[in-house]
């Protein structure tokens, strides 16, 4: 069963770009093992990630994002089954989002996302070039 879910942390303070880059480095290594795709979005707080793939691949990797502490207090927003992928081309993209800081921070706030508002969400967080 494929799912995708989306989630929205805070950047842990001391985190650099470099710190980052080498994220998606590892990432794409191992959601390219596994089988999953996705995107990770960073903001002037916030990361905001989402990946896709097989419930049973997506769930383990979830959990230990979870614990990373390079950001703290992961909130997902969505989690759905689907029935494509919408991000199969990224094992692990990476795109500055500085321009949506402002939108993460309601999101992460929110705790929450309309069902509905989510294609535009995808596409302004992570399809649209910035
Ligand atoms: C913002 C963020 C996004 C991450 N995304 C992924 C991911 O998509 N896939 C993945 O395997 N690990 C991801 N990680 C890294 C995991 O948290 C973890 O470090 C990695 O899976 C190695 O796990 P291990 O240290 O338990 O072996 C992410 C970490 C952070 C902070």
């Amino acid at each position: 069963m494929l799912q995708r879910l989306l989630y929205v942390s805070e950047i842990a303070p001391g985190i650099l770009p470099l710190d980052v880059q080498r994220i998606q480095w590892v990432s794409s290594i191992r959601n390219r093992r596994l089988d999953l795709t996705g995107m990770l979005a960073v903001t002037h707080r916030h990361f905001a990630q989402v990946l896709e793939g097989a419930a049973d691949r997506l769930l383990p990797v979830l959990a230990r994002i979870e614990r990373d502490g390079r950001h703290a207090r992961v909130r997902v927003l969505a989690h759905e089954t689907v029935a494509q992928r919408r991000f199969g081309q990224w094992s692990m993209g990476l795109i500055d989002r500085y321009d949506r800081s402002d939108e993460a921070e309601q999101l992460y706030q929110a705790g929450h996302v309309e069902p509905q508002s989510l294609p535009g969400l995808f596409e302004r967080f992570f399809l649209n070039p910035a």
